[in-house]
């Protein structure tokens, strides 16, 4: 067997001096030179985030889970409520840390992969006036389908509440600008559309809400948007000992996007993402979406004769990873084939050439 070629929606393949970034000489992160990385990687942040200088962004030592429960577990004062609008797996994900923390919620829920109603998210939004803060997931990664952010977040601006997205699968891969659509909370992590590994994790903020974050409101002792705050404000720190290791790749990939230009980015994933899509159509694969599809993730259903098990198990002898679809999809049999990190054109024909031949490999009768 040879180098995998990840096609899988994280972790992703990455640049080769990203990979080289992990050998940097050790430091202290109690150092001026970790503050500098950590200072200039938040910079960076806010730029991929579309953030202005009313944002703070700070790097949490994790996966995007870590990320979601620090703010979630951090922003609510007593009686708060959220709105949660969810339509997937990573929604669910979110309910169930809300339910962790047991805090008070209402709900929007749409089956798995519908697009949200925006008439229904207005009219719980309005008659919820108690829900200081409304959550959603800007790219639910287990359908591939792209939430209308920027629509909630008019009604946001709207009805004077926070809007805290999860764009884990989203931020370097789908255009987001938060100062424009009025979120004031976002997560992602750097091991999927940004190409770096696994473990780092960010939040970036509206200033004004981290500046009134009290410790008492924030219940968890890592995972605590206040300390991390704090630290970052006041030292340019993190409250305990991050990964350091990996923020020098996490801020060579912030580098490598910046120069490749996020434009650009967003435009050879939407590249990939198209010939992927075209290659199962002429295998005459059915896709789960045909609308609000986003940039780097397939979800595409195998023929009946192809159990997809055995289909991923031979395409990762093959070198290929993908993913087994999520809850009902897998019985469905539907698998994810995503093009984040360090995938091509190329690639992609090359993928899809060793796909079809070995769809080939089951008979149909
Ligand atoms: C949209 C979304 N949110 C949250 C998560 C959870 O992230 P992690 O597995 O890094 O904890 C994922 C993971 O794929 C995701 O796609």
């Amino acid at each position: 067997m040879s180098i995998p070629k990840l096609f899988s929606p994280g972790p992703v393949m990455v640049r080769s001096n990203v990979r080289n970034a992990l050998l940097h000489y050790d430091i202290c992160h109690r150092s001026s030179e970790f503050e500098e990385l950590f200072t200039d990687t938040q910079k960076k942040i806010n730029f991929l985030m579309g953030a202005d200088q009313n944002y703070f962004s700070m790097v949490i030592s994790g996966s995007g889970t870590s990320a979601n429960e620090t703010v979630l577990s951090s922003l609510f004062q007593e009686k708060d409520q959220v709105l949660l609008i969810r339509n997937g797996v990573f929604g669910e994900r979110l309910l169930e840390i809300i339910d962790k923390y047991q805090i008070p919620k209402a709900e929007v829920a749409f089956p798995w992969g519908t697009y949200p109603d925006l008439a229904v998210i207005e009219e719980a939004i309005s008659t919820h006036p108690e829900a200081r803060v409304v959550a959603m997931v800007y790219h639910e990664t287990s359908t591939g389908m792209i939430n209308p952010v920027p629509e909630v977040g008019k009604l946001c601006r709207k009805y004077g509440r926070l809007f805290f997205v999860d764009a884990v699968s989203a931020a370097g891969g789908e255009t987001i600008d938060m100062a424009e659509n009025h979120i004031a909370v976002a997560t992602s992590v750097g091991g999927k559309c940004l190409g770096a590994f696994p473990g780092s994790a960010y939040i970036c903020a509206r200033k004004t809400i981290l500046e009134t974050l009290t410790p008492d409101q924030c219940k968890n002792v890592y995972l605590n948007l206040y300390k991390h705050y704090k630290a970052a404000r006041d030292s340019c720190q993190t409250p305990n000992t991050p990964n350091v290791n990996l923020i020098w790749p996490l801020n060579q990939a912030l580098t490598n996007l910046l120069e490749e230009g996020l434009e650009n980015r967003i435009a050879r994933y939407q590249r990939c993402s198209a010939i992927i899509r075209d290659g199962f159509r002429q295998m005459g694969l059915r896709m789960l979406l045909e609308d609000h599809q986003s940039n780097t993730v397939t979800s595409v259903f195998l023929p009946d004769h192809v159990p997809a098990p055995e289909f991923l198990r031979k395409m990762e002898m093959r070198d290929y990873i993908f993913y087994l679809g999520k809850g009902p999809y897998a019985s469905q049999n539907m698998i994810q084939v995503a093009n984040m990190g360090e995938i091509y054109e190329q690639d992609c024909y090359n993928m899809l050439d060793v796909f079809s031949a070995c769809l080939k490999t089951f008979s149909a009768g």
